[in-house]
């Protein structure tokens, strides 16, 4: 039997995080935030002074990178790098970094390296379609824009970082139109993936739905 991977894309601040991390947690599986590996990129070409569309240079960039998952902390080289990398900032510099496909190509491995027993949890704008794409069970998590841009919000506040509700939209609108639309893995659902909404499902309601989904699929 192949090691199982529940594949998880969706939207930025869908939840599908919280959600994947949950199910993870529940299942004893290994846990991929793949956005965060973008998001690394984007710090490490920015500290680098290489500009996020110059596509060889931060694909270079990216080749370098020594990066662990250690517990919730993101290590670069190292050094911890979580909050730096969860601003406003990194998010719109990984989705520019997430355009090429050297840069994309750069990352493949470390992805696949994630994959361990007893089972991967993956989440991301391609898992189903083009990291994991046998995986056995896919999901796409989704809600408005609004509704993201309100939990995005709320997020940054209970961080106590600087938001604004109308900027937040704006970015992410902006987000979705490139990573959708990028030539490279772009944001799709994934044939026979099973469409989750958010808009007025709860996590807790989310995670039952997604782990039900995994047993009927063993
Ligand atoms: O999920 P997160 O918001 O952290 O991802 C940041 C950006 O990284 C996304 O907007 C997207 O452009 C890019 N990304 C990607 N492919 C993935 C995960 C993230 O292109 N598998």
């Amino acid at each position: 039997h192949p090691i199982p991977v529940i594949a998880i894309d969706g939207p930025s601040a869908s939840g599908k995080g919280t959600v994947a991390q949950l199910v993870a947690d529940k299942l004893g599986f290994a846990y991929l935030d793949s956005g965060a590996l973008y998001r690394v990129v984007a710090f490490a070409a920015h500290q680098n002074n290489i500009a996020w569309d110059d596509a060889d240079a931060v694909a270079k960039c990216a080749k370098s990178l020594q990066i662990k998952f250690i517990h919730d902390q993101v290590l670069l080289n190292g050094q911890d790098i979580s909050n730096e990398i969860r601003t406003e900032l990194m998010g719109k510099g990984a989705s520019q970094v997430a355009v090429h496909a050297p840069v994309r190509a750069a990352l493949v491995d470390l992805q696949h390296s994630f994959l361990q027993s007893p089972g991967l949890v993956a989440d991301g704008r391609d898992m189903g379609t083009v990291i994991f794409p046998s995986a056995p069970l896919k999901i796409f998590l989704t809600a408005s824009t609004e509704i993201r841009a309100e939990r995005r919000y709320k997020q940054l506040l209970g961080k106590n970082q600087a938001a604004n509700y109308e900027n937040i939209l704006q970015d992410l609108q902006e987000r979705d139109a490139r990573d959708q639309r990028r030539a490279s893995a772009p944001l799709v659902m994934a044939e026979h993936a099973i469409l989750l909404e958010t808009d007025n499902l709860s996590i807790a309601d989310a995670v039952n739905t997604v782990l039900d989904a995994f047993k009927k699929c063993k």
